[in-house]
């Protein structure tokens, strides 16, 4: 059966930064599909949504199997017979450790869901769009992935995301499907909120490491994700935009070796 609707994937859609895309594409009018490994978490979400009118639905995901992937993709297919949107915002969060100390197994879980996770959604969900030729793929990067941080699994795969982002753009552009990704600075989500309930981020250093001395929430990442998907963005492809509150600004020039010229 073939959806009138716009049909939109949000891998982790159960939670956090999915959950936040999750509303806001429900809110403009795609049938939302909120893919999740927490499919508990993800019907409740669903019941919510759908009291108020909005149509979502979820799916049962582990996106570090690929089979899993792959069967969630035909499921859609089969269900909707379109699709429109991927979001890739499944992922862990890491505890800072240093590389030549750390377990191995540890590094590889990392990569496994965030790295691997996003590979496997793009391959299986890309494979609808280039043979309906339109669609649009927003994976989620991070500020870590343009600078080092002393997360050594996930920030590498966040820089890999960015850059399979940018080859993924190149494969799938003269299909019609454009693949762009969102890079937030640290957000208020039930993931970092468990760093900060175990003593790993302060909330105060969180607000203040960019320019806009502001705690950053869900809904500003899945403003971002919104507009890269909508017909607002049709000439943007390939790009890891920054959703950080000026901290790529912020960092270089406060630690300025010269001397910032003002204080807060
Ligand atoms: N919170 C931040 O500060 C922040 C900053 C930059 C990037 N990110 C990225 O955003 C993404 C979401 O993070 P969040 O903070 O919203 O986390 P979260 O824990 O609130 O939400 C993540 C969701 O992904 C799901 N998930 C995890 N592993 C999965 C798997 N193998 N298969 C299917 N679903 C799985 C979880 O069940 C959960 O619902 C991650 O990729 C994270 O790296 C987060």
């Amino acid at each position: 059966m073939t959806s009138d609707r716009r049909v939109a994937v949000v891998t982790g859609g159960a939670s956090g930064i999915g959950e936040g895309c999750v509303r806001k594409m429900a809110s403009e009018g795609y049938h939302v599909v909120a893919a999740d490994r927490d499919i508990e978490k993800a019907r409740a979400l669903v019941e919510e949504l759908t009291t108020i009118g909005q149509s979502v639905s979820m799916e049962s995901i582990d996106v570090a199997d690929s089979t899993s992937v792959d069967e969630c993709a035909s499921i859609v297919q089969g269900k909707y017979g379109r699709l429109d949107v991927l979001v890739t915002a499944a992922g862990i969060l890491e505890s800072s450790a240093n590389l030549l100390d750390m377990d191995l197994e540890a590094h590889d879980h990392v990569w496994r869901i965030n790295y691997h996770g996003t590979i496997h959604c793009a391959r299986s969900f890309g494979k609808l769009m280039r043979a309906a030729l339109r669609g649009a793929i927003v994976t989620v990067g991070s500020t870590t992935s343009f600078v080092a941080f002393p997360l050594p699994a996930y920030c590498p795969g966040k820089t890999a995301i960015r850059r399979v982002t940018e080859i993924l753009a190149v494969e799938l552009g003269r299909f019609g499907v454009r693949v762009n990704g969102v890079a937030p600075t640290y957000v208020i989500t039930p993931a970092m909120q468990a760093k900060i309930d175990a003593g790993e981020r302060d909330p105060e250093v969180l607000r203040n490491s960019g320019a806009l001395n502001m705690l950053v929430e869900p809904r500003h990442i899945a403003d971002a994700v919104a507009f890269l998907c909508s017909d607002s963005a049709s000439a943007i492809t390939g790009v890891m935009l920054p959703v950080d509150a000026g901290f790529n600004a912020a960092i270089p020039y406060r630690t300025y070796a010269g001397g910032v010229p003002w204080k807060e």
